[in-house]
């Protein structure tokens, strides 16, 4: 800290500790090079994958920031645990769960195998998430994709928008998914037109966020729904608790296993090189890195809630 009689400024440019492990972090694993951008979906191999934003939000509503955190970039598959829980909070959990899972599948997230009654593993993998933009599209008809934009703007704390380009470029790519949506339908799981929910679901995909903006959803998501910047309850604290439980047991895919044993912090990944990881009852933190790992994690995210999990003792058993 400066000498007592310093001027003001020496002490506003002081960091604060916290703020000074985020720098280190973001120094030591810059020159971290292993990985590669997502370009399954063309327009993401355009990404820059020397961009590195790290930012962490405490439930008091403050937000560090270091790096790269206002670059914006597509949510991805960041976007299913905020859907999961806005179809419980819209079409109950007894609907919800009559055609989605929580178990975790071990497989990766594009996977085409369903359960023993054939419904998807859980809301995580690409089936549940189709199924979840499916129960939205029920609810809410051709309204549904804007229904869920809002919401993910109460988590934030700001109106998001959409990159309609990645949109694009998952929406003539995406046949996968698509195959997937038609699976659904035949299983009863989704009773709506698979073209439609597949846009729906695409839309949620392609929307535009920052780091910060995800440490800000992950903090609502550790704050029982309550966002610690607006002081919004976003959602129901039962349908956040739900969340934070299928994120723990499946937000990383065929990696959930070895992440909740080694970093024991409930996250989420997406392709666009986000990572979302939610302490309950301490923080959120959102980081952004496009180079992904062979389960299409983010490598430098990785490395930055390893060491936030073992430097403050997050583990949380
Ligand atoms: O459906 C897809 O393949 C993408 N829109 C989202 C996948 C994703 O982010 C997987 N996460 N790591």
């Amino acid at each position: 800290p400066p000498p007592l009689n310093a001027g003001p400024a020496a002490w506003t440019s002081s960091k604060p500790p916290l703020l000074r492990f985020l720098n280190a972090c973001h120094a030591d694993f810059t020159p971290e090079s292993s990985g590669a951008v997502a370009d399954y979906i063309p327009e993401l191999g355009k990404a820059d994958p020397s961009h590195f934003g790290i930012s962490l939000a405490t439930l008091d509503g403050h937000v560090y920031e270091v790096g790269d955190t206002q670059i914006p970039f597509t949510i991805q598959s960041m976007s299913k645990p905020f859907v999961f829980a806005l179809a419980l909070d819209t079409l109950g959990a007894a609907r919800v769960e009559s055609v989605i899972g929580v178990e975790p599948s071990g497989d990766p997230f594009n996977s085409i195998r369903l359960n023993a009654e054939n419904h998807p593993f859980n809301p995580m993998v690409n089936a549940g998430a189709i199924a979840c933009s499916g129960l939205i599209h029920e609810a809410k008809g051709d309204a549904a994709f804007d229904y869920i934009r809002q919401a993910l703007g109460r988590f934030a704390g700001r109106d998001l928008d959409v990159d309609d380009a990645v949109y694009a470029s998952e929406s003539t790519t995406g046949d996968r998914n698509r195959a997937i949506g038609y699976l659904l339908r035949t299983n009863a799981v989704i009773k709506d037109n698979v073209a439609a929910v597949l846009e729906v679901y695409f839309r949620q995909c392609a929307i535009l966020v920052t780091a910060r903006d995800i440490a800000v959803m992950a903090a609502t998501l550790a704050n029982r729904g309550i966002n610690p910047v607006t002081g919004e309850q976003v959602l129901t604290p039962y349908a956040i608790s739900r969340t934070l439980s299928v994120m723990t047991s499946s937000g990383m895919y065929d990696y959930a296993g070895e992440w909740i044993y080694r970093i024991g912090i409930p996250a989420k990944s997406g392709v666009g090189g986000g990572i979302l990881a939610a302490l309950p009852a301490r923080l959120g933190l959102g980081s952004y890195s496009p180079k992904l790992d062979k389960h299409g994690n983010s490598v430098r995210g990785i490395k930055v809630c390893e060491a936030l999990s073992s430097h403050y003792d997050l583990h949380m058993l």
